[in-house]
Protein backbone atom coordinates (compact mmCIF):
# COMPACT_ATOMS: atom_id res chain seq x y z
CA UNK A 1 0.00 0.00 0.00
CA UNK A 2 1.20 3.46 -0.73
CA UNK A 3 2.85 5.10 2.45
CA UNK A 4 0.90 8.11 3.58
CA UNK A 5 4.11 9.29 4.58
CA UNK A 6 7.92 8.69 4.68
CA UNK A 7 11.60 9.75 5.86
CA UNK A 8 14.11 8.68 4.52
CA UNK A 9 17.62 9.28 6.08
CA UNK A 10 16.10 12.43 7.39
CA UNK A 11 18.08 13.82 10.19
CA UNK A 12 18.18 16.86 11.93
CA UNK A 13 19.94 19.29 14.19
CA UNK A 14 18.85 22.28 15.86
CA UNK A 15 22.22 24.57 15.50
CA UNK A 16 24.78 22.60 17.05
CA UNK A 17 22.53 19.63 18.94
CA UNK A 18 21.87 17.00 16.75
CA UNK A 19 18.72 15.46 17.60
CA UNK A 20 18.43 12.40 14.99
CA UNK A 21 21.29 11.04 13.24
CA UNK A 22 18.91 9.34 10.81
CA UNK A 23 15.39 8.16 10.83
CA UNK A 24 14.07 5.45 8.02
CA UNK A 25 9.95 5.22 9.01
CA UNK A 26 7.23 4.16 6.50
CA UNK A 27 3.87 5.17 7.62
CA UNK A 28 1.12 2.96 5.68
CA UNK A 29 -2.65 3.65 6.09
CA UNK A 30 -4.40 1.65 8.65
CA UNK A 31 -1.26 1.84 10.96
CA UNK A 32 -1.64 3.23 14.29
CA UNK A 33 1.69 3.41 15.86
CA UNK A 34 3.17 4.94 19.77
CA UNK A 35 5.65 7.13 19.95
CA UNK A 36 7.51 6.61 23.27
CA UNK A 37 11.19 7.99 24.65
CA UNK A 38 12.45 10.04 27.60
CA UNK A 39 11.84 14.21 27.42
CA UNK A 40 14.06 15.93 24.61
CA UNK A 41 14.60 12.49 23.05
CA UNK A 42 12.99 13.95 19.63
CA UNK A 43 9.20 13.19 19.76
CA UNK A 44 8.07 16.83 18.80
CA UNK A 45 10.06 17.31 16.46
CA UNK A 46 9.74 13.88 14.48
CA UNK A 47 5.98 14.54 14.51
CA UNK A 48 6.91 18.18 13.11
CA UNK A 49 9.06 16.99 10.08
CA UNK A 50 6.27 14.20 9.76
CA UNK A 51 3.85 17.19 9.48
CA UNK A 52 6.15 19.04 6.95
CA UNK A 53 6.20 21.99 9.43
CA UNK A 54 10.30 21.76 9.52
CA UNK A 55 12.22 20.52 7.49
CA UNK A 56 15.04 17.61 8.15
CA UNK A 57 18.59 18.61 8.22
CA UNK A 58 19.55 15.34 5.65
CA UNK A 59 17.70 13.32 4.26
CA UNK A 60 14.32 13.84 2.71
CA UNK A 61 10.47 13.39 3.48
CA UNK A 62 7.72 12.59 1.31
CA UNK A 63 4.31 11.77 1.39
CA UNK A 64 3.64 9.49 -1.74
CA UNK A 65 0.01 8.80 -0.54
CA UNK A 66 -1.25 12.51 0.00
CA UNK A 67 -1.87 15.21 -2.56
CA UNK A 68 1.05 16.36 -4.09
CA UNK A 69 -0.48 19.98 -3.85
CA UNK A 70 0.82 21.16 0.13
CA UNK A 71 -2.20 23.24 0.57
CA UNK A 72 -4.48 20.20 0.02
CA UNK A 73 -1.83 18.25 1.81
CA UNK A 74 -1.98 20.35 5.01
CA UNK A 75 -5.57 19.51 5.50
CA UNK A 76 -4.71 16.32 4.96
CA UNK A 77 -2.33 16.31 8.00
CA UNK A 78 -4.04 16.82 11.45
CA UNK A 79 -1.61 17.65 14.25
CA UNK A 80 -2.63 17.81 17.99
CA UNK A 81 0.20 20.42 19.20
CA UNK A 82 1.66 19.53 22.83
CA UNK A 83 1.78 22.95 23.36
CA UNK A 84 -1.29 24.96 23.46
CA UNK A 85 -2.11 25.76 20.29
CA UNK A 86 -6.14 27.05 20.01
CA UNK A 87 -7.21 31.00 18.73
CA UNK A 88 -6.88 32.50 21.61
CA UNK A 89 -10.00 35.24 20.03
CA UNK A 90 -12.11 32.98 19.56
CA UNK A 91 -14.16 30.05 20.73
CA UNK A 92 -13.70 26.93 20.94
CA UNK A 93 -16.77 25.64 18.57
CA UNK A 94 -15.04 28.43 16.13
CA UNK A 95 -11.54 27.47 16.79
CA UNK A 96 -13.24 23.43 16.01
CA UNK A 97 -14.58 25.03 13.08
CA UNK A 98 -11.44 27.13 11.78
CA UNK A 99 -9.71 24.66 9.67
CA UNK A 100 -12.93 23.03 8.25
CA UNK A 101 -13.76 26.41 7.00
CA UNK A 102 -10.31 27.50 5.62
CA UNK A 103 -10.65 24.15 3.65
CA UNK A 104 -13.60 25.51 1.82
CA UNK A 105 -16.70 23.19 3.78
CA UNK A 106 -19.43 25.17 3.80
CA UNK A 107 -20.74 26.69 7.11
CA UNK A 108 -23.46 24.71 8.29
CA UNK A 109 -21.54 21.62 8.11
CA UNK A 110 -18.19 22.96 9.57
CA UNK A 111 -20.60 23.69 12.30
CA UNK A 112 -22.39 20.49 12.81
CA UNK A 113 -19.46 18.53 12.28
CA UNK A 114 -17.18 21.01 15.00
CA UNK A 115 -20.16 20.63 17.10
CA UNK A 116 -20.58 16.88 16.80
CA UNK A 117 -16.60 16.65 17.86
CA UNK A 118 -16.79 18.53 20.66
CA UNK A 119 -19.67 16.46 22.00
CA UNK A 120 -17.78 13.33 21.22
CA UNK A 121 -14.58 15.00 23.71
CA UNK A 122 -17.50 15.75 26.26
CA UNK A 123 -16.91 19.32 25.38
CA UNK A 124 -20.28 20.36 24.29
CA UNK A 125 -20.65 22.66 27.02
CA UNK A 126 -17.24 24.82 26.75
CA UNK A 127 -18.39 25.78 22.50
CA UNK A 128 -18.69 29.11 23.56
CA UNK A 129 -15.78 29.45 25.62
CA UNK A 130 -12.61 31.08 24.69
CA UNK A 131 -9.38 29.41 25.51
CA UNK A 132 -8.43 31.62 28.47
CA UNK A 133 -11.51 30.19 30.37
CA UNK A 134 -11.11 26.94 29.80
CA UNK A 135 -8.78 24.74 31.79
CA UNK A 136 -5.48 23.14 30.39
CA UNK A 137 -7.15 19.38 29.81
CA UNK A 138 -10.67 21.14 28.57
CA UNK A 139 -8.07 23.36 25.94
CA UNK A 140 -6.70 19.82 25.33
CA UNK A 141 -9.65 18.08 24.22
CA UNK A 142 -10.87 20.98 22.18
CA UNK A 143 -7.51 20.57 20.47
CA UNK A 144 -8.40 16.96 19.87
CA UNK A 145 -12.24 17.94 18.38
CA UNK A 146 -10.34 19.84 16.32
CA UNK A 147 -8.62 17.38 14.49
CA UNK A 148 -11.71 14.59 14.94
CA UNK A 149 -13.80 17.31 12.82
CA UNK A 150 -10.96 17.20 10.27
CA UNK A 151 -11.21 13.90 9.17
CA UNK A 152 -7.91 13.89 8.52
CA UNK A 153 -5.60 10.97 6.96
CA UNK A 154 -2.43 11.39 8.81
CA UNK A 155 -2.88 12.31 12.24
CA UNK A 156 0.07 13.29 14.56
CA UNK A 157 -0.86 13.74 18.04
CA UNK A 158 1.95 14.57 20.44
CA UNK A 159 0.80 14.37 23.91
CA UNK A 160 -2.59 14.67 23.33
CA UNK A 161 -3.39 13.82 27.10
CA UNK A 162 -0.46 15.38 28.99
CA UNK A 163 -3.21 17.47 30.68
CA UNK A 164 -5.88 15.34 31.44
CA UNK A 165 -7.03 12.56 34.31
CA UNK A 166 -6.89 8.78 33.69
CA UNK A 167 -10.33 8.06 32.19
CA UNK A 168 -10.15 10.98 29.99
CA UNK A 169 -6.86 10.03 28.33
CA UNK A 170 -8.17 6.81 27.55
CA UNK A 171 -11.32 8.19 26.31
CA UNK A 172 -9.31 10.81 23.80
CA UNK A 173 -7.10 8.22 22.60
CA UNK A 174 -10.07 5.64 21.70
CA UNK A 175 -11.63 8.63 19.98
CA UNK A 176 -8.94 9.39 18.04
CA UNK A 177 -8.06 5.70 17.19
CA UNK A 178 -11.80 5.21 15.68
CA UNK A 179 -11.35 8.65 13.97
CA UNK A 180 -8.45 7.37 11.94
CA UNK A 181 -9.80 4.20 11.44
CA UNK A 182 -13.05 5.69 10.22
CA UNK A 183 -11.07 7.70 8.12
CA UNK A 184 -8.93 4.94 6.83
CA UNK A 185 -5.99 7.26 7.83
CA UNK A 186 -2.63 6.52 10.13
CA UNK A 187 -2.25 7.61 13.77
CA UNK A 188 1.27 8.33 15.52
CA UNK A 189 0.75 9.45 19.19
CA UNK A 190 3.71 10.37 21.22
CA UNK A 191 3.21 9.42 25.11
CA UNK A 192 5.48 9.65 28.12
CA UNK A 193 2.48 7.56 29.67
CA UNK A 194 3.02 4.05 29.58
CA UNK A 195 -0.56 2.80 29.96
CA UNK A 196 -1.74 4.52 27.27
CA UNK A 197 1.23 3.14 25.29
CA UNK A 198 0.52 -0.23 26.46
CA UNK A 199 -2.73 0.03 24.23
CA UNK A 200 -0.93 -0.50 20.61
CA UNK A 201 0.87 -2.82 19.09
CA UNK A 202 3.28 -0.79 16.96
CA UNK A 203 5.92 1.34 19.05
CA UNK A 204 8.64 3.58 17.80
CA UNK A 205 11.12 4.05 20.86
CA UNK A 206 13.03 6.73 20.06
CA UNK A 207 15.27 5.97 23.65
CA UNK A 208 16.61 3.07 21.19
CA UNK A 209 17.44 4.70 18.24
CA UNK A 210 21.59 5.47 18.04
CA UNK A 211 21.96 8.87 19.51
CA UNK A 212 24.92 10.91 17.77
CA UNK A 213 26.32 13.78 19.61
CA UNK A 214 28.51 16.09 17.49
N1 LIG B 1 13.18 24.97 18.20
C1 LIG B 1 14.21 24.38 18.81
N2 LIG B 1 15.45 24.95 18.83
C2 LIG B 1 16.50 24.35 19.38
N3 LIG B 1 16.45 23.14 19.97
C3 LIG B 1 15.27 22.53 20.01
C4 LIG B 1 14.09 23.11 19.44
N4 LIG B 1 13.05 22.24 19.61
C5 LIG B 1 13.57 21.20 20.27
N5 LIG B 1 14.90 21.35 20.51
C6 LIG B 1 15.78 20.37 21.14
O1 LIG B 1 15.66 19.16 20.42
C7 LIG B 1 15.61 18.04 21.30
C8 LIG B 1 14.32 17.26 21.06
O2 LIG B 1 13.21 18.05 21.48
P1 LIG B 1 11.72 17.53 21.34
O3 LIG B 1 10.85 18.65 21.75
O4 LIG B 1 11.53 16.97 19.97
O5 LIG B 1 11.71 16.33 22.40
P2 LIG B 1 10.48 15.51 23.00
O6 LIG B 1 10.84 14.07 22.93
O7 LIG B 1 9.23 15.92 22.32
O8 LIG B 1 10.47 15.98 24.51
P3 LIG B 1 9.23 16.09 25.55
O9 LIG B 1 8.93 14.68 25.97
O10 LIG B 1 9.80 16.89 26.66
O11 LIG B 1 8.10 16.75 24.86
C9 LIG B 1 15.76 18.60 22.71
O12 LIG B 1 17.12 18.49 23.06
C10 LIG B 1 15.35 20.05 22.56
O13 LIG B 1 16.04 20.86 23.49
MG1 LIG C 1 7.53 16.80 22.96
Amino acid sequence: MTPLVAAESAGIDYGVTRVFEEIDLVIAPGTQTVITGRSGSGKSTLLLILAGLIEPSRGAVSWPGLSPDPRIRRGQIGMVFQAPSLMPELSALENVTLPLRLRGTSLATAWADSGAALATVGAADLADSRPAQLSGGQQQRVAVARVLAGRHLLVLADEPTGALDRENAQQVVSQLREAVTRAGGALLLATHDEEIAAGFTARLDLDSLAQATP
